[in-house]
């Protein structure tokens, strides 16, 4: 396997021909439950009759046109999603990394724009992930991602939670952004508290800095309301977005708020490839379902995988905290969570591992009720199998 292919990633050698809900078939017939959703991305799962039935009529008609002619379904998908953000306006992208390249320019552009260009760092949080292009890498706070790589744009990292290290670095060090997932998906499903984005949201506010959000993996209705900072009532000044935005085709977006929609000038930010019709016309699928009642069943079945997780956790020693909200979740274990995953994926059940020690739960949206009771009987199977182990990650390692 992997001839030709740069070793950039350690791919299992099951090969996958097809799927049909949250269930993939391999080239030997055998099926498995889908826990990950190709890493937060399948929402809507495979074999979606009305996105194959779409993408087929779209695909006959035109697929690109680049971003010289408009497209009715570009601006449709970017009116729907201001409209679900609170956000003025849109840049597409192909992919997460893209976004998070916008927003990291479109920051450096309005202190450019208010006479302080002197503003070029960002603040970003221990255990942020945001791609690994040399922008948003810079920001990725992982050692093992950046060392290689160096030297990078100027940062500075944050401990999630501390509301004291945050003031003092908006304040003294006056960066043009401070990047958050308000729950960190590559840092093991850690969710930040109201209290915290709240506190984020005020002094970016009092001290210039730009707010941005990145909601790649945890936003577009994944945890239950369609960004999750939702959930704390808070508006950022710039959202990004991707993953399951085009049900698995690649799509990503920037989304700013009105005082940030006009800041790029023509020709100061650019895609070939982006908001064209095809990816955009899958926008449209997915985010028809999700207003005509994914969204309620997203908190139904995360519910229900919130309701089971913890029961695992008293049951089985191995199990150290169960995470996240809606349908991003974590179990964390008391050591590496790789043999388990391995295990689970034996017995057809498809999870990864996320920070060393978290199993990552990511479904698509269209998971059925039965489903998460198979996938919570098969993790009891195989958590049953791991005896408890004395801890080996410190508490305070995430
Ligand atoms: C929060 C977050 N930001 C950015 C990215 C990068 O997105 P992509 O892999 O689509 O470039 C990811 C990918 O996992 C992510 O989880």
């Amino acid at each position: 396997m992997d001839e030709g292919v740069m070793r950039t990633y350690a791919r299992a050698d099951e090969v996958f021909v097809a799927g049909h809900g949250a269930v993939l078939r391999d080239a030997e017939g055998r099926e498995f439950l889908d826990f990950l959703a190709g890493i937060a991305v399948s929402a809507l799962g495979h074999g979606h009759p009305g996105l194959v039935a779409a993408l087929r009529d779209q695909v006959g008609k035109v697929v690109h046109l680049s971003n010289l002619f408009r497209h009715p379904y570009t601006e449709q998908v970017a009116a729907r999603l201001c409209r679900l953000t609170g956000m003025a306006a849109a840049f597409f992208t192909n992919s997460g990394t893209e976004a998070v390249e916008c927003a990291l320019k479109l920051a450096r552009k309005v202190m450019h724009a208010r006479g302080t260009p002197q503003r070029c760092s960002f603040a970003a949080l221990e255990g942020g992930f945001h791609g690994r292009s040399l922008g948003a890498l810079s920001l990725t706070h992982g050692e093992k991602y950046r060392k290689p790589f160096g030297p990078l744009q100027p940062c500075t990292w944050l401990p999630p939670e501390d509301q004291d290290a945050l003031a003092r670095t908006l304040r003294g060090q006056q960066p043009a952004a401070l990047v958050l997932e308000p729950i960190q998906g590559e840092g093991g499903i850690r969710e930040l508290s109201a209290g915290y984005l709240q506190a984020a949201r005020e002094l970016c506010t009092a001290t210039g800095t730009l707010l941005v959000h990145d909601e790649i993996q945890c936003g577009c209705g994944r945890t239950g309301t369609f960004l999750a900072a939702q959930h704390a009532g808070v508006v950022p000044d710039v959202v990004t977005l991707a993953k399951p935005i085009a049900a698995g085709l690649p799509m990503g977006a920037c989304l700013a708020g009105a005082a940030f929609a006009d800041t790029f000038q023509k020709g100061e930010h650019g895609s070939t490839f982006a908001g064209g019709p095809l990816a955009c016309r899958a926008a449209l699928v997915f985010l028809d379902e999700y207003e005509a009642g994914l969204a309620a069943a997203v908190a139904a079945r995360g519910a229900e995988l919130r309701a089971g997780l913890p029961q695992l956790q008293r049951e089985f020693p191995i199990v150290r905290e169960v995470r996240g909200r809606g349908l991003l979740l974590g179990l964390r274990l008391h050591h590496s969570a790789e043999a388990v995953q391995k295990e689970l994926y034996r017995q057809g059940l498809i999870v990864n591992t996320t920070a060393g020690d978290v199993l990552r739960i990511a479904p698509p949206y269209v998971i059925t009720a039965a489903q998460v009771q198979q996938g919570l009987r098969t993790l009891r199977e195989v958590l049953a199998r791991f005896p408890a182990a004395a801890p080996t990650t410190p508490e305070t390692k995430q």
